[in-house]
């Protein structure tokens, strides 16, 4: 019996490279040969590529030749430490053009749509959302909307840096960890209407993976961990798995199975 090919997608979060930090970049080269080895169909950077600040022109030079050592195909969405923060307490200022010319400058768009495996993945500039950049933000929404008409029933995962609610899309909670209620309701309205399936993000370091339900199609909630390095044997829980790792996606028809990938998964002793 054949069975119809996976696909597969690789989500890496929160790289933070800098030429200074060599720990970073010795875990990124394990990721790259795993990626190498493995062969993904796509692989999706949720951001915090660059180390720490959002103006070193040294780290992001750094981070872009790092992400074009890959021979896979990728895509990459800004993280608070690439373009700036949004509100409450914007950890190094909040997003600015400046900031955002800087990122499309080195990675390319900070939004991006792929037809892969019969899922429309879409790529966000969740630093958009409820901030102050009102003319960026309406255009965001406005080419959203766009693109899950062309989606035309296709199921649809986003992918951003923030996540779009720390336990479930109806907490009326805002954090720095997450985005802000005005976008949250938005995205609520998507996946309430069943246009959005799944939502794959970074920023929190840890690994969370939530089916909310109640929704009029649910929605699965992903949280990818940084991918290190932590020292080994520090893994530990608070809101999900504080550890080093990547997530694998299987795309097959219109479900999605996913995978953590622990540091010893892809990083061999
Ligand atoms: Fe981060
Ligand atoms: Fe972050």
């Amino acid at each position: 019996m054949n069975l119809p090919s996976q696909t597969t997608v690789l989500q890496v979060s929160d790289t933070h490279l800098s030429p200074d930090f060599a720990a970073g970049t010795e875990m990124w080269t394990a990721a790259v040969r795993y990626i190498e080895k493995t062969r993904p169909d796509l692989v999706i950077h949720t951001g915090d590529v660059v180390h720490d600040d959002p103006d070193c022109d040294r780290d992001h030079e750094f981070a872009a030749f790092q992400m074009r050592r890959l021979s896979t195909p990728w895509r990459i969405v800004p993280g608070n430490h690439d373009i700036g923060d949004s509100p409450p307490d914007p950890f190094r200022g909040l997003v600015s053009a400046e900031r955002l010319e800087r990122f499309r400058r080195y990675f390319g768009a900070d939004r991006w749509s792929v037809v892969i495996g019969g899922w429309q993945l879409i790529g966000l500039n969740s630093l958009l959302f409820d901030n102050h950049l009102a003319a960026e933000e309406a255009e965001q929404w406005g080419w959203l909307e766009e693109r899950l008409r062309e989606a035309d029933g296709r199921p649809v995962g986003v992918f951003m840096h923030k996540p779009p609610a720390i336990n479930s899309l109806d907490e009326d909670l805002h954090v720095n960890k997450s985005i802000g209620l005005t976008s949250r309701g938005r995205l609520r309205a998507l996946v309430e209407a069943g246009a959005v399936r799944l939502i794959g993000s970074g920023h929190l370091h840890e690994h969370v993976v939530l089916y909310s339900q109640g929704y009029s199609h649910g929605a699965l909630l992903v949280g990818a961990p940084a991918l290190g390095p932590l020292p080994a044997g520090t893994a530990t829980w608070n809101l999900g798995l504080r550890c080093n790792g990547l997530v694998e996606y299987r795309f097959l028809g219109d479900t999605v199975r996913v995978r953590l990938l622990r540091e010893a998964d892809f990083r061999p002793a």
